[in-house]
């Protein structure tokens, strides 16, 4: 069989780094056909000096580019936030394949991308870890009643409310147990993350949203499970590194070597805890649950609110605490759209992402 080959959106971020150090590992069975970075020119540079891909991006406009360029076998969509929703649709419209790992298009526009996927014959492999659990997990999806999604339970899973109240960026940023982008990151420390995992799964997976459970386990080892009829579950384990699951979603279905992690060791790792998440502390995983069960535009709606909001706690204009106050306003307010149009979505966007950015600029005076 010829090299398989494939893009990366998001080159330079922290899954398309570990993306790169996977297909280093690779040579013999991937072909890069482009790489796509969104402002670090130099290390967009740097890695067409050493992976030469046919060509390069840099910035949104080049992505539809690379979407429509069907000598892709499969590109791995790695850009943070609603970028990545375009350039995915188009991917899936010229039949190629995608491993997702950027949430948010599967929040904005669910319905309508696993829709077009079915409809194009096009697979979408999830890259987030505890979608490639469940990925791994399911033989037959008939079969199965519960999905158990895990959570570290991010900086402050063990820390007061008052703290998480007064956090500084610099703790929201400092996850126990990985390295990631600073959305993302924020996203753990809120456990929005998480809100927002359930509702990829939602669509994934086709499980309703009382079907599927989040359980704290702070060493994420055990990267997601899921329960069948007869109450037997099937979890997925390993040591938490992202290389695993990204080499598995652009492998698929075979499993390659290349980055092996450690040899996994139950007695070494002698215990995993497991907890009830505190839902009145991280209200974020309660809004994300009701923005689902609402449908429609609604997730649309989170993920703006979501975005703005993040964006302005890390410029340091609002705290940690009104994320969550901020996108439950926007949620408030949203006339929902059910079965909205792709264009409705990209409406309701900008709509929502101008009204969260005055209603912070008010809040935070
Ligand atoms: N990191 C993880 O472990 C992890 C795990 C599961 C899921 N995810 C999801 O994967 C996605 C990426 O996360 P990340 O942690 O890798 O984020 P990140 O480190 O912030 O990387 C984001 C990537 O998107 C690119 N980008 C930003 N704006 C762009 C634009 N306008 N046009 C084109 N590209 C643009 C960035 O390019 P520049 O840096 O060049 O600007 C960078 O390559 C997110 O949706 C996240 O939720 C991440």
């Amino acid at each position: 069989m010829g090299k398989k080959r494939i893009s990366i959106i998001g080159s330079t971020g922290s899954i398309g780094t570990q993306a790169l150090e996977v297909l280093e590992k690779l040579q013999d069975k991937f072909e890069i056909i482009a790489l796509a970075g969104g402002h670090n020119k130099e290390l967009l540079d740097a890695q067409a000096k050493k992976f030469k891909p046919k060509y390069t991006v840099l910035g949104e406009q080049g992505l539809e580019k690379i979407c429509s360029d069907k000598e892709n076998d499969i590109i791995l969509v790695a850009c943070s936030g609603k970028i990545g929703l375009r350039p995915t649709l188009t991917a899936i419209k010229n039949g190629i394949n995608i491993a997702l790992a950027n949430k948010e298009t599967l929040v904005m526009a669910g319905d309508i991308v696993m829709r077009e996927a079915k409809k194009h014959g096009v697979k979408i492999i999830p890259v987030d870890s505890e979608h490639c659990a469940i990925h791994q997990c399911i033989k037959d999806i008939s079969q199965v009643d519960k999905l158990i999604i895990t959570a570290s339970g991010g900086p402050f899973l063990h820390k007061s409310v008052d703290d998480m109240k007064n956090a500084t960026v610099k703790e929201a940023l400092a996850h126990p147990k990985w390295h990631m982008g600073k959305k993302i990151t924020v996203d753990s420390a809120t456990l929005m993350n998480k809100g927002l995992e359930i509702i990829e799964a939602h669509h994934l997976f086709g499980f309703d949203y009382d079907d599927i459970e989040v359980v704290i386990h702070p060493q994420s080892i055990v990267h997601s499970a899921i329960e069948y009829k007869d109450g037997s579950v099937i979890a997925q384990l390993g040591l938490p590194s992202m290389h695993i699951p990204i080499q598995y979603a652009i492998s698929y279905p075979e499993r390659f070597e290349g980055i092996k992690s450690k040899s996994f060791s139950f007695a070494e790792i002698a215990r995993l805890d497991f907890e009830k998440p505190d839902f009145e502390k991280f209200p974020c995983v309660k809004l994300a649950y009701k923005a689902g069960k609402t449908g429609g535009t609604m997730t649309t709606c989170l993920n703006a609110a979501n975005e703005e909001a993040v964006f302005a706690f890390l410029d340091g204009k609002i705290k940690l605490y009104n994320i969550y106050e901020i996108v439950e306003k926007m949620m408030s307010e949203h006339k929902v759209i059910q079965n909205p149009t792709i264009d409705e979505i990209f409406e309701v966007d900008k709509d929502i992402r101008e009204k969260t950015k005055k209603f912070i600029k008010n809040y935070a005076k």
